[in-house]
């Protein structure tokens, strides 16, 4: 907001805010067709289905999703929006998402594959899960749970884990017993971990001694100690941590078992061996699970998911837009640590009754060709990954799909936008020319889709995620709130008109949080019960073409997206400020032609500090300890000062245009105008001598760097 008491400050900010409606110039890029075998099987492919989900149809249109899933007590009310914006779906149902997920597909499929698990060793055996399999195996650890945990319906359980089937088996367990779980992505640190239990108070952390991760065994029960240790910092005690073992009876882990505290799951779970836990009936609105994620400030965020919204939304986004069917053999390639992972690994595939594949590594071991061994191996039909991955596997190995006998008749994007000469490639080499594409624009709060086309109606066109999902009524805003026009050129807020089942709840424990950060900004009238009066401000720049499509831009907070991971400004930065010698410490993101973006740390050291590379190495270390591997910079830039505004304000914006050599715009309004010009030369010199060239940006990456530090 402007500082009305500093002029300068003021004039800076008028500047930036008129930014955010910058008008972008790109080609618009020709249509791909899906082919007609495509349609002819695709789950939706009569074009009334818009008009079942047209506005006039809301919100009773989302009944067609959660008639996808067995209620134990139908619910009578819709969508209920009488404590706006905090809506609450499907009221007076009742259900259970294990259920969903796992019982009721016995009596046709008990035998039929729902995990097949390719662990990263390529000669260790691939595991299939049947739905018979997943059943015993969820109850026995749901009655662990239970009798060992003494946990209960309504309890918080934290999981760090990787990706082994032990996590969905203990998501499930969970849901059947209405515990909330909350899982935090493996790669991330102990600390992040620790902070993730203390703020969801949990008394019970799942997690594993080691995983395999690009040819070796990762120690990641060391980790769970670091946790511990960092939640009782916070004032939480955990009293049971339970350590699955990846290979049964070794060890992984350097980390001793804490007597008392720690247990080996295998060596519990046979007391539990052959127990059923009936499936407890939650009403709709119960919560199902948490998931963190960033924003603006340093506290990474809640996202309370519900069980029957959610769970109504995931599976018919699966179904209408991944186009699951149960006879596909579907590999989503993200972490389940992700929200992507919960909704289209786990429950979305999963409440449809179809196989979902779950890969323990990272795409390229042992070689680039990896990825399409499996797809060839398993017969998957239907793959579903982010951007980063494409163009790490483009540039690695841009022949292999083509050594493998696969055939994808679907693919899906995510997370990040998408290049259309990547997407191309996606397209033509990946799917073969063979599959369709679906560029799906959504969010950890939003629980499924919500920019995508239906495959089989809406063409694909590259870089743009298509016009919105059904039922979803976007609308892109200035910063006045007035609507910015279809194919006008310029960019604002991409904002969703209504509410729907997959939203996320509430930010738990903090609702004011919820409120201010995606309802204030636009709401029409406070305390309003119209759902027409509570935008959702979704924090992302887009642009909408004269056909309806949406191309997003990123994020329009102090957000950065490295490989499609949500890293705040503000938890790095005070990572960095861990460190004794750090004064001042900006994060910026900087373009990078395989993760989208990168972080650079700029930092100031205190008086009588030298700068040196061992502090700015120090910094590094502490944001991988603090945050985790994902978050490492690929700069520390130790500078004497930092470009401010008179009010003392870092301008994140400026030392982002150096780090990414575009333009600083206009700089004398700042405080020390002088110090650009220092900065400018140092950062810029030392990456051209470390060959770190500059390249012209796309209009989305401009964006991302000219808006960029402009949320405070
Ligand atoms: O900026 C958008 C970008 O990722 C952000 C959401 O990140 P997260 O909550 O981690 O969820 C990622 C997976 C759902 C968004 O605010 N984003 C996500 N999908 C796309 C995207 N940007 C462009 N195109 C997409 N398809």
């Amino acid at each position: 907001m402007p500082k009305k008491n500093d002029a300068g400050a003021e004039a800076v900010e008028s500047e930036r805010a008129s930014e955010s409606q910058i008008a972008v110039h790109w080609r618009e890029e020709d249509y791909f067709f899906p082919s007609a075998k495509f349609i002819g099987q695709a789950n939706v492919s009569d074009p009334s289905i818009l008009e079942r989900f047209s506005e006039s149809k809301f919100p009773e249109c989302f009944k067609e999703y959660a008639d996808l899933l067995s209620w134990d007590e139908y619910w009578h009310t819709t969508l209920d929006t009488s404590n706006a914006p905090f809506w609450k779906w499907f009221v007076g149902g009742r259900l259970n998402a294990s259920y969903n997920c796992v019982d009721r597909h016995l009596a046709t499929d008990r035998n039929k594959a729902a995990i097949i698990f390719v662990p990263e060793p390529e000669d260790a055996d691939t595991e299939v899960i049947t739905y018979q399999e997943l059943y015993v195996r969820v109850n026995e650890f749901a009655a662990l749970l239970r009798d060992f945990c003494g946990l209960q319906t309504g309890d918080v359980a934290t999981f760090h884990m990787p990706m082994v089937p032990d996590l969905p088996v203990a998501m499930l367990a969970c849901a059947r017993l209405g515990v909330v779980h909350s899982q935090v992505f493996g790669g991330f640190s102990g600390a992040a971990c620790g902070g993730r239990i203390a703020d969801s108070k949990s008394k019970i952390l799942v997690t594993i001694d080691g995983y395999y991760r690009n040819g070796e065994l990762q120690d990641h029960k060391v980790k769970a100690d670091e946790a511990i240790a960092r939640a009782l910092e916070e004032g939480v005690v955990v009293d049971k941590v339970l350590v699955f073992r990846r290979n049964p009876g070794e060890y992984a882990s350097k980390s001793p078992m804490v007597p008392g505290r720690d247990f080996f799951v295998d060596e519990i779970l046979p007391d539990y061996k052959r127990k059923l836990v009936d499936p407890v009936s939650m009403p709709a609105e119960a919560p199902l699970f948490i998931m963190y994620s960033s924003g603006t400030t340093g506290k990474p965020k809640g996202c309370q998911h519900s069980t029957g919204g959610y769970l109504a939304y995931v599976a018919g986004t699966s179904k209408y837009y991944q186009d699951i069917h149960p006879e596909d053999t579907y590999w989503c390639a993200a972490d389940i640590g992700w929200i992507t992972g919960h909704s289209y690994i786990v429950y979305g595939p999963l409440a449809l009754g179809t196989t979902t594949v779950m890969y323990e590594g990272v795409p390229t071991y042992p070689d680039a060709g990896r990825c399409w061994r499996i797809a060839e191996r398993l017969g998957v039909t239907t793959f579903h990954t982010a951007p980063t991955t494409i163009r790490t596997l483009r540039k690695v190995g841009p022949d292999e799909p083509a050594k493998y006998n696969y055939h994808f008749k679907h693919m899906t994007t995510v997370g990040e936008p998408i290049e259309p000469e990547v997407w191309r490639w996606y397209y033509d080499v990946v799917g073969k020319g063979e599959a369709v594409i679906v560029d799906t624009w959504w969010q950890t709060e939003n629980g499924g889709f919500l920019g995508t086309g239906i495959p089989a109606l809406n063409p694909m066109k590259p870089g743009s995620c298509g016009p919105a999902a059904l039922g979803i009524f976007p609308e892109i805003l200035d910063e006045d709130g007035e609507v910015v026009t279809a194919g006008s050129g310029i960019a604002g807020n991409i904002c969703i008109r209504n509410p729907w089942p997959g939203i996320f709840q509430t930010i738990w424990g903090d609702p004011d949080r919820f409120v201010k950060t995606y309802y204030e900004k636009y709401n029409h009238k406070k305390g309003s019960t119209d759902w027409r009066d509570w935008p959702y401000f979704a924090n992302d720049g887009a642009m909408q073409a004269e056909d309806g499509y949406y191309r997003i831009l990123g994020r329009v907070d102090d957000v950065i997206n490295v490989s499609g991971h949500r890293l705040g400004t503000k938890e790095l930065e005070s990572a960095a400020l861990m460190v004794d010698e750090v004064a001042e410490a900006a994060a910026v993101p900087v373009v990078d032609d395989v993760r989208g973006h990168a972080v650079e740390m700029y930092i100031s050291v205190k008086p009588g500090v030298e700068p040196s590379q061992e502090v700015a190495d120090k910094v590094s270390r502490m944001i991988e300890t603090e945050i985790g591997k994902v978050a490492r910079p690929k700069n520390v830039w130790i500078v004497t000062d930092m470009p401010k505004t008179r009010s003392g304000k870092i301008m994140r914006r400026v030392i982002a245009s150096i780090s990414n050599f575009t333009d600083v715009g206009d700089i004398t309004t700042l405080a020390n105008p002088d110090v650009v010009e220092d900065v400018l030369h140092h950062v810029q010199s030392e990456k051209l001598a470390r060959g770190e060239l500059p390249r012209e940006l796309s209009p989305a990456e401009l964006q991302t760097i000219k808006n960029f530090g402009s949320s405070e």
